[in-house]
């Protein structure tokens, strides 16, 4: 790679997006970014705000599905790094349509543009594509035959065969990277840990779907935008990497042990009628990352964890904003009054 890249980074102000934009913007004086997102209920200018001044970075609204818009932007770019997703399973669940509209079609759109300018192209997906582990199964790897069980993860899992298909039928330069559970700053607060701690702040409590003995592999954002750096400049074209955490736990150790930091009793713990279809174990062996490339997370889940409730205490205009629109109408609606 150069020493001047610029990357097209799509869904960059979601979650993971956003911080790997920060992530390359810190760490490589060099390069640009230029953004592209929908500014869905997910998407916040807020947590790019540290760049809005930045000559390097410019962001541009638009939908993954618009054909002349991507065309437009991946031309003059060196390399796509494909975030833009709708991304929650009890979404997916609700209104199927918009996951497959997006993250099918939206990943072949940006395909066609790759493919007409020969452009590097990195699909970032998940670990949910591989189905759900019993307790005694190994964790997943880059040969787990794909076995997806919600609307998103077929999503994500058909997009994932469409990057494949374009390597092997038109040599486009991809890899694929499927990950764990993410956490940490900028989290949209649907999610489980960002939920359990804003729903603590504001003096409601954590609801936990059927038993809470679901098991998760969680990894700091920050590790999976260090993996990604890694996979864009040293990976090997075609390949797949598999990203966790070492971070295996319990649902219901993570909403115990978010309650203990902030000093709070089980009593905050509302058990609810579980997810439909709900996976019950994810976990990745990321051996191959780290013996190919040398990542290995850094972030033990303890520490990620304090960190990341210090993040959502000192942060609650970013967060606030967020909660108090049409998505608290949904949650509420959805999963507490039942
Ligand atoms: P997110 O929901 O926080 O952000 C998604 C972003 O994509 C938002 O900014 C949204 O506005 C944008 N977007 C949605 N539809 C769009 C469209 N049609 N056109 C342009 N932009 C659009 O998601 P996230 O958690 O940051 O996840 C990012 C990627 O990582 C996704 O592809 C997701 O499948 C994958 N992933 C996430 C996790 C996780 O734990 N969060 C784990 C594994 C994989
Ligand atoms: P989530 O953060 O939605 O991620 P994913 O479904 O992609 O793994 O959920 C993580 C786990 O937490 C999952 O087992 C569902 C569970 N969960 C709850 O128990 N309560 C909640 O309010 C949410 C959002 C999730």
């Amino acid at each position: 790679m150069q020493n001047n890249m610029k990357l097209l980074v799509t869904g960059g102000a979601g979650f993971i997006g956003s911080n790997f934009v920060h992530h390359i913007l810190d760490t490589y004086p060099e390069y640009e970014v230029v953004v592209l997102d929908a500014l869905t209920y997910a998407g916040n200018l807020e947590s790019l705000k540290k760049f809005e001044h930045e000559s390097r970075y410019r962001f541009v609204k638009g939908d993954i599905t618009d054909a002349s818009l991507v065309d437009e932007l991946v031309v003059e770019c060196d390399i796509v790094v494909h975030f833009a997703a709708e991304s929650h399973v009890d979404r997916s669940i609700l209104e199927p349509s918009i996951f497959i509209k997006t993250n099918v079609l939206g990943t072949q759109v940006l395909l066609e543009a790759a493919r007409k300018y020969n452009k590097r192209f990195h699909h970032v997906s998940t670990d949910e594509v591989f189905g759900a582990l019993g307790p005694h199964d190994e964790p997943f790897n880059e040969h787990t035959p794909y076995d997806p069980r919600s609307p998103y993860s077929a999503s994500k899992a058909a997009s994932d065969h469409l990057v494949e298909a374009y390597f092997h039928t038109y040599n486009l330069p991809i890899t694929i990277s499927n990950c764990s559970n993410n956490y940490g700053p900028y989290h949209f607060p649907e999610k489980l840990i960002p939920l359990a701690i804003t729903n603590l702040i504001e003096g409601k409590n954590i609801p936990v779907y059927g038993d809470g003995r679901q098991v998760r592999d969680w990894l700091h954002v920050k590790d999976h935008c260090r993996a990604i750096d890694m996979i864009i400049h040293n990976g090997h074209i075609g390949e797949t990497y598999c990203v966790g955490g070492d971070g295996e736990r319990e649902n219901i150790w993570i909403v115990k042990n978010i309650l203990k930091e902030m000093g709070l009793g089980e009593e905050r713990l509302e058990y609810v009628k579980d997810r439909a279809g709900h996976d019950r174990r994810y976990a990745i062996n990321h051996d191959k990352i780290t013996r190919e490339l040398g990542w290995k997370p850094e972030i033990a889940l303890e520490e990620g964890l304090k960190e990341t409730i210090a993040w959502f205490q000192e942060n609650k205009g970013w967060w606030q904003a967020v909660k108090d629109g049409s998505y608290q109408e949904y949650y509420e609606n959805q999963y507490i009054k039942r």
